[in-house]
Parts: structure tokens; sequence; C-alpha cells
């Protein structure tokens, strides 16, 4: 079965064609991959700081076609070969949803095929599975995105208990309002982690937010005060020369990150050692971040658990894992999708109810 992914819940147009019978015949997942179309608009919303939600729209409708003959171009298919369209129906953006919804629906009906919505983090929790190693069931997913704080036990596909998230601002959030702060651009996470590379460990006392908390909770807002308050007080200084203002801004990188870091580890082994899983995946934007996974293959190592990641390209948003995620879902549900012309989005949608029909 040949599964078209369609991706517009944010600020990314993804489009992939995924080819289910390596994942039938036990082969490795990613084999599956037959074409994927990918368009960022972070140049475009840059300079307002973050995602304008009716430029992210307009721009979904310019570029879900061109991406989709490149897709199709690329895997030697024709649309003919599509024998079901997967779209993500949320959580997102409302107009960009619209955008995705309506050309899948309007896409499968033409094509008589059926069209199946998918949960935007089932696609990031599912994408480690087309990883080099891929895990196995129950594990436990750390989702870790812009919008996202989450830890999830995943027992199987359409399985999925949650354990904890965030109360406030998601890890990904924390990280883009950090940059925002240190004068980088939006989004500003991988920024923010190279400029750690080169700050000194340990030079502010920045909190770690719920370390102690006792439950698989995460709050962020408290630590992008406490980064603020540390610019205020550097600003106070007046300081010109440029070569200390950069060692500042590094070394309170630095801290930020090696604060989130230990939250976002400590409740990950707890989740583990609760649950008796042995099998702990990455996924989400921040999912990308170099430190985060340094520091949690040497926890595996020490705990006797194994770490899993999607390959890198596919830890932020992408049409590949919203066909991938809606590929094993038409298996599991043994094609049983609707056939309905209702674009039915859902904007706010919480994955754990979301189980097979
Ligand atoms: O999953 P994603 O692409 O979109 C959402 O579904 O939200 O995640 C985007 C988030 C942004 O907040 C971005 O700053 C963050 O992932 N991110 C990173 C890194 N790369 C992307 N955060 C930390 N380190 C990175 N290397
Ligand atoms: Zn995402």
């Amino acid at each position: 079965m040949i599964v078209l992914g369609i991706e517009t819940s944010c600020d990314e147009t993804g489009v992939a064609l995924y080819n289910t019978t390596p994942w039938e015949e036990s082969k490795p997942a990613y084999l599956g991959i037959l074409g994927q179309g990918l368009h960022s608009q972070i140049a475009m919303h840059r300079d307002y700081g973050g995602v304008v939600p009716e430029l992210a729209s307009r721009d979904h409708i310019r570029r879900v076609l061109p991406l989709l003959e490149q897709s199709l171009t690329q895997s030697g298919l024709k649309l003919t070969n599509i024998d079901a369209v997967a779209f993500t129906q949320g959580p997102g953006l409302a107009g960009a949803l619209l955008v995705g919804s309506a050309f899948a629906k309007a896409l499968a009906q033409g094509l008589q095929v059926p069209s199946i919505g998918i949960h935007h983090l089932e696609g990031h929790l599912l994408s480690p599975l087309l990883g080099e190693t891929a895990p196995q069931f129950p594990f436990i997913a750390l989702l870790v995105s812009g919008g996202h704080t989450q830890l999830m036990k995943v027992s199987g596909i359409g399985q999925y208990e949650l354990l904890g998230e965030t109360l406030d601002d998601a890890a990904g959030e924390a990280f883009d309002k950090t940059a925002k702060l240190l004068g980088l651009d939006y989004p500003g996470g991988a920024a923010i982690s190279k400029l750690a590379e080169r700050g000194r460990v340990g030079i502010f006392d920045l909190p770690k937010p719920m370390l102690h908390s006792g439950d698989l909770d995460f709050s962020f807002s408290g630590l992008k005060t406490a980064v603020l308050n540390q610019v205020k007080k550097f600003n106070e200084k007046k300081i010109v020369d440029a070569t200390e203002v950069a060692q500042f801004h590094a070394d309170l990188a630095r801290s930020f990150v090696d604060s989130v870091v230990a939250v976002l580890m400590s409740k990950a082994a707890k989740a583990l050692k609760e649950t008796g899983c042995k099998h702990l995946v990455l996924a989400g934007g921040v999912g990308a971040n170099v430190q985060l996974r340094t520091a949690l293959n040497e926890l595996s190592k020490k705990n006797g658990f194994a770490v899993h990641y999607p390959p890198l390209e596919l830890c932020t948003d992408n049409g590949v894992m919203i066909a991938f995620a809606g590929a094993l879902r038409m298996l599991a549900e043994n094609n049983n999708s609707t056939r309905s012309g209702a674009f039915d989005i859902k904007p706010r949608w919480d994955l754990a109810s979301h189980h097979l029909r």
C-alpha cells in the first residue's frame, strides 16, 4: 500500500509517499520512504519573532501542490498509485490544518481512495521506528517539541498513556524564548544549542524546575524568567566589550541547556523505572538537541536501557512521519478509514484518547 502524507499543522509544509511493503515484511521501516518534499516557513516568520498563523496558512496553500509533484517525481510514482491519503488533523493552527485537511480530502475523493486524519504527536512519536535501530513495544516516548512536552507510555500503535506533561511552556518554547532574550533569531533552539557549546559549565545557578516534584510533570516558564533576570542584571553593568558579552551569552545558554537537559533526563529515567520499560524514544524538534542526546546516551549506558532517535532530519516537522503514522494506522485498523468529505480538524487534541477504530 502506498500512503501519501501531508503535514501542515504549523510552519512546515511536508509531503511524503510511504510504501508499507518493507514494514509488512519485517524489513527496516525506513526502506518504505519513497519520496518527500519539505518547505520550512521559518525565514518568512522570522521578522515577526514567531509564527503568524494567517501567513502560515497562505504559504501552505502555495507549497503543497509543488511539494506533492516533487515527491511523485522523486518516487517515480503517479497519482493513481496512491492507495490512501494521511493528513495532520491536529493539534496545530486551525487555518494551517484546514489547508492540509482540505487538500487531502479533495485528493482522496478525486482518486476514490480513503483518507485518514493523523495526530501530529503520533507522527513524532512513531518516527523513531524509521531509525536504524527501531524500538520495541512497550516504550517510553519523551516528546519535546515547540508546542508539547510529554512523557508517554507506548504499548502499541494507538495505545498511548500520558504519564506526565508540561504545566506551562513546552521545552521548545523555552528554547525559543531564551533565544529571543539572547538576541537570537526565531526559532532559536538549534542556535542556543550551538551557543551553549562555547559556554562554561555552572556559571549561573539556574533553577531545574520540578526536578524533585515526585511526579512526571514539567514546568519551564520559571526557567525562562530566571534567564531574563540574569540578562537584566548583566545589562545593568553596561558592558560593551564584545568578547565579554559573547561569553556571557554562551555561559547563560550553557546553564539554560544544562537545566533543561537535567530535568528531561531525570523525568525520563523516572518514567522508565516506574513502568519497567527498557526502551526510550526521543521525539519532536528538541530531540535534535545534541546536549540532550549526549546526556541520554550516557544515562542509557549507566542505567541499562536502550535509547532510540528518529533520523535527525525527521526530528522536526515533516511529511514522512504523517505518511508513516497513517500507514501503520491503516494496517492496524484494517483499512477502516473514512471516506467522509468533512474537514473535521482538531486544533486541540489529546493523543491518549485517540484509540484504534
Ligand atoms: O517538532 P517541531 O518541529 O515543531 C512542533 O511540533 O512544535 O519542534 C520545533 C521546536 C522549536 O521550538 C525549535 O526551537 C526546537 O524544536 N528545536 C531545538 C533544536 N532544533 C529544533 N531545540 C533545541 N535544540 C535543537 N537542536
Ligand atoms: Zn511537531
